[in-house]
């Protein structure tokens, strides 16, 4: 499929998503949102790739937000609709139960800052800067901020974040643990694929069960986590690449994992 405003590759079973409208810091349109839901349900099932890189065009913003000019036109309805389709984009993109990695390369703010947070991990350049600034445009975050946000780091922080709309540093973001690691901007990119190529390595069935089973934890009680977590090891253990990781190390070999 043909996408107006998303670059798209896959290379060694690493796809590489990239949002495309450098002119106006990749903000998301309509259009762009319609093209990430599509390219991610495709995702899902597509079996030559196995982790997403998500990032965006340009080298100054990975996404400067929702498209403004967009938002000026919601009213109380279609708002409240406007809210519920992006947060079905970034439910598809969470729960695509495979890694996506957010290389955040510049300006990641308000829609920006909720996409990287709809990312499984987090990589950002010494450049990015996050933050939810809705609050000065008299709105929130609408594409699950307010949740996630508050989910990732403290509550505390984030509703101060959220309140003051405040830019948040790399390095901060690093502190407070919004970002996962911090990396020179040239950098960024062979670090994602770094990552991405370790995480390849290890039993596919077992990174998705795992990617499942820590998602579930902002939802579940710990009992009912618990209870989700000893079936899906136990699916684990009923795999052929239980049998091989585990002979392998006995046998004091590199395993050959097959999805199996
Ligand atoms: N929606 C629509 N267009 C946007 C945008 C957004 N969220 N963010 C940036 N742009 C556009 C600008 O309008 C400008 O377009 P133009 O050249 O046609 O005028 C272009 O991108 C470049 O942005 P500009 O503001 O000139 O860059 P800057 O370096 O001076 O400032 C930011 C960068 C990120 C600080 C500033 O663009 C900004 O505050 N953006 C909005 C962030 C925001 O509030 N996001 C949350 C939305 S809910």
């Amino acid at each position: 499929m043909d996408y107006q405003n998303l670059l798209f590759e896959v290379k060694d079973s690493i796809a590489i998503v990239t949002i495309n409208r450098p002119d106006k810091l990749n903000a998301l349109n309509i259009q762009t949102m319609q093209e990430l839901k599509t390219l991610f349900t495709e995702l899902k099932d597509d079996e030559n790739v196995k982790v997403v890189i998500l990032t965006g065009a340009g080298g100054k913003a990975f996404v400067a937000g929702a498209d403004i000019s967009e938002l000026n036109k919601l009213d109380i309805l279609t708002g409240k609709e406007f809210a519920e389709n992006g947060q079905a984009v970034f439910n598809t993109i969470e729960n695509l139960e495979k890694p996506v990695i957010a290389a955040v390369n510049g300006f990641a703010l308000g829609g920006g800052c909720e996409l990287a947070l709809a990312c499984h991990i987090r990589l950002a350049s010494e450049k990015a800067k996050f933050g939810q600034p809705e609050v000065n445009l008299a709105i929130i975050p609408g594409y699950g901020g307010t949740q996630r946000l508050a989910r990732l780091i403290n509550k505390g922080r984030a509703i101060e974040y959220i309140l003051t709309g405040d830019m948040i540093s790399a390095e901060e973001a690093y502190r407070i643990g919004l970002a996962n690691k911090v990396y020179a901007a040239d950098e960024l990119m062979a670090k994602a694929f770094e990552m991405a190529e370790k995480i390849i390595t290890k039993g596919p069935i077992s990174v998705k069960m795992a990617l499942k089973a820590a998602l579930a934890s902002a939802e579940l009680s710990l009992a009912e986590g618990q209870k989700l977590e000893a079936s899906l090891f136990g699916a684990c253990c009923g795999s052929e690449d239980f049998k091989e990781g585990t002979s392998a190390f006995l046998e004091k070999r590199k395993p050959e994992f097959k999805n199996k």
